[in-house]
């Protein structure tokens, strides 16, 4: 594939920023360091550019079957909004069919994925239907290179919903076995009764999605899952973190010295209950859960980030159409599918609201984006990070760049954008996948089915260590 030397601009990684050539071979970086000679390598000109990692997002769905439909986005549109955020990577979660194993969700979600792809992928298993048959099956992942499982403590009423005493012996299982637990964190009981008594009112528009699912139902999940996991001895990832309530567990966690990493997303840094609430039906269009809170609760998440008891920020990409899809839960807001479009906007916003306005430095943004999702999601430091023999993912960032998100311009499937007029300031010039020139100046260029599997293997490392 050649040699190639970016010149000129300045490499951040989570441990520093300095000026610095970064030279590619094949697929692998092979050297970063001042002046680099170019010995025949093409030269890419990388002045006025912040040379990055390329960025992990270890929270999307592609072609996801949820809520009594299917996501808008498959693996072509999905990784082309991806790459158009500077995402180089994703770690999607491979959804067990109720009737099927885990090892079957992996195969299935490698036929979705192949031929289509145009970043690289791992695949974390999403269990649906926790028998013994199901435990069992879980260390023989690692064979997979799948690293991780998620549980879902939530969707009471549909085979996702887990009850504690199988959480907690799939926890001891994957202790054992080395596999991450993530969790989906919200007490599923008591949103099941809280929306039965809120459709019997007649409270049946979007906004009532967040009512029945209030903070403390996800704070108490968080602890109930953070209890569990210190007695199973086991690391513990919890995701979509929404609200201040379920982060202080978390950070009574860190506390008390419990490895425990949490991920937040963009929608609960730019958006708010207040969207829940617009008028007619538009509030469907940011339905996800948890929910989107009082917008006070962004304080307290940008500290998490800040102080790193919240170490990766990953989109949770679910997205659905508001025609026929989101319109489902017209009469209900209970049948209104879950989930948000953030793939491509996931880092946008974190550089907008996050860098610019002086709540995180660019360092720490190239952490939560890539070198912490390397690390807990088992990649690193293959991906991750810009040094000698890692993957030549590569973002070329214009922190000057400025885009108006509209629906026209998005790169995925969606139609609509919940970031609909938001000026984003800062963003991708260019993506490099392995080596290969992916994406440029609004443009996709990427082929499909360049995107490689990519076998994932957990060493937990110390949340403290990521801090
Ligand atoms: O609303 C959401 N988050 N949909 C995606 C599924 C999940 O729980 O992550
Ligand atoms: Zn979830
Ligand atoms: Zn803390
Ligand atoms: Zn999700």
């Amino acid at each position: 594939m050649g040699r190639l030397l970016f010149t000129g601009g300045t490499v951040v990684t989570a441990e520093g920023s300095y000026r610095a050539d970064v030279l590619v071979e094949d697929e692998k970086v092979v050297a970063v360091g001042a002046d680099l000679p170019a010995d025949g390598a093409e030269e890419v000109d990388a002045r006025g550019r912040l040379v990055m990692p390329g960025f992990i997002d270890g929270h999307t769905h592609m072609d996801m079957p949820f809520g009594g439909t299917v996501t808008a986005d498959d693996w072509a549109s999905g990784t082309a909004a991806a790459l158009a955020g500077g995402t180089t990577t994703i770690v999607d979660f491979a959804l067990q069919d109720v009737e099927g194993t885990l090892g079957g969700a992996v195969e299935e979600w490698g036929r979705k994925a192949e031929g289509k792809a145009l970043v690289d992928y791992g695949f974390h298993v999403a269990i649906t239907n926790l028998t013994e048959e199901t435990k069992a099956e879980i260390p023989s992942l690692k064979d997979r290179g799948v690293s991780s499982v998620k549980i879902f403590m939530a969707y009471k009423g549909t085979p996702l919903y887990t009850a504690d005493e199988d959480l907690f012996e799939a926890m001891q299982i994957a202790r054992e076995a080395g596999i991450l637990v993530m969790v989906h964190a919200e007490n599923g009981d008591v949103i099941a009764r809280l929306q039965r008594q809120a459709l019997e009112r007649g409270d049946v528009a979007p906004r009532f999605h967040a009512l029945t699912r209030p903070e403390e139902v996800e704070a108490e999940a968080t602890n109930r899952a953070i209890q569990l996991a210190e007695v199973a001895g086991c690391p513990l990832l919890v995701v979509h973190v929404s609200c201040a309530a379920a982060l202080e567990e978390i950070h009574r966690a860190h506390e008390l010295g419990q490895t425990v990493y949490a991920e937040t997303c963009p929608q609960y840094l730019a958006l708010s209950y207040d969207d829940l609430c617009r008028e007619g039906f538009e509030g469907a269009k940011y339905v996800c859960s948890p929910p989107l809170r009082d917008a006070w609760n962004q304080e307290p998440l940008w500290r998490g980030l800040q102080i790193g008891d919240l170490q990766i920020f990953g989109s949770d990409h679910c997205s659905f159409n508001y025609r026929g899809q989101k319109e489902l839960g017209r009469d209900d807001f209970t049948k209104i599918p879950n989930g948000l479009p953030g793939v491509e906007e996931r880092a946008m916003v974190l550089w907008t609201l996050g860098v610019r306005e002086g709540k995180i430095d660019e360092n720490t943004f190239v952490a939560v984006l890539a070198t912490n999702q390397a690390r807990i999601h088992g990649m690193y430091p293959r991906k991750g990070t810009l040094a000698p023999g890692a993957d030549a993912d590569i973002v070329l960032w214009d922190p000057d760049l400025e885009i108006t998100a509209t629906v026209e311009n998005r790169h995925g499937n969606v139609d609509y954008t919940p970031y609909q007029g938001m000026v984003f300031r800062g963003g991708p010039a260019a993506v490099y996948v392995r080596g290969r020139l992916a994406y440029r100046d609004g443009e996709v260029l990427a082929e499909h089915g360049s995107g490689r599997y990519v076998e994932r293997a957990f060493v937990p490392p110390s949340a403290r260590v990521l801090a």
